[in-house]
């Protein structure tokens, strides 16, 4: 079995939809859910879904010490990033190499790096007057977005898109690919 903590600073609705396709799952098994803010909305999700949710500020996310504490004892295999806004630090990038995913509501290498998180990044995009929008799930390393590209989809950006609408539609292609290309990347990566 492997064992899966997902990270999310906000909503979780990737969280919710990745733990909902592997409930009763033979291999994989989403054990924990940890956030940098009490208030998430993630919280409420995973006390609905049943899974243990953690709270750690950013200095404990850029320490690590108590965070492999936590995912040592719950024997988490694989992290995945849905929708979390620090860069992860180099203690949980030692002990996770080529372990830890994340998914991006953009195109990358464009609209990537530091503070690019959620509406921010449908804006840029709008702003641009992209054609073409879309998500992209990758490795994680030291720089934000810059992990090598696992998997990406593209979406239409109409005209008369705001950050709304072109959000809807990238959801609407995270949660039909993320959780399909997590069981990918587990039944090759982990034995
Ligand atoms: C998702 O669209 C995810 O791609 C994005 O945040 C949203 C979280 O939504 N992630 C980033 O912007 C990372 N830079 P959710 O909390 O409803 O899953």
């Amino acid at each position: 079995m492997t064992r899966i903590a997902i990270i999310a600073s906000g909503s979780g609705s990737n969280a919710e939809n990745i733990a909902k396709y592997f409930k009763g799952h033979a291999e994989v098994h989403i054990s924990l859910i940890l956030s940098n803010n009490s208030d998430a909305y993630v919280h409420e999700r995973a006390a609905k879904l049943g899974i243990p949710s953690f709270t750690f500020t950013k200095a404990e996310f850029d320490e690590g010490k108590e965070i492999l504490e936590v995912l040592r004892e719950y024997e988490i295999d694989f992290i995945v990033l849905a929708g979390f806004l620090l860069k992860i630090s180099q203690p949980l990038l030692e002990a996770y190499a080529e372990r830890i995913v994340n998914i991006h509501p953009a195109l990358l290498p464009k609209y990537g790096g530091k503070g690019m998180y959620g509406d921010r990044v449908h804006q840029a995009v709008i702003d641009a007057s992209e054609t073409e929008s879309g998500i992209t799930i990758h490795y994680v390393n030291e720089h934000y977005d810059e992990g090598n590209i696992i998997f990406q989809a593209i979406c239409k950006v109409e005209p008369d898109d705001n950050c709304e609408t072109l959000a809807a539609r990238v959801h609407a292609l995270e949660y039909a690919h993320f959780p399909r290309v997590i069981e990918a990347v587990i039944k090759n990566s982990i034995h």
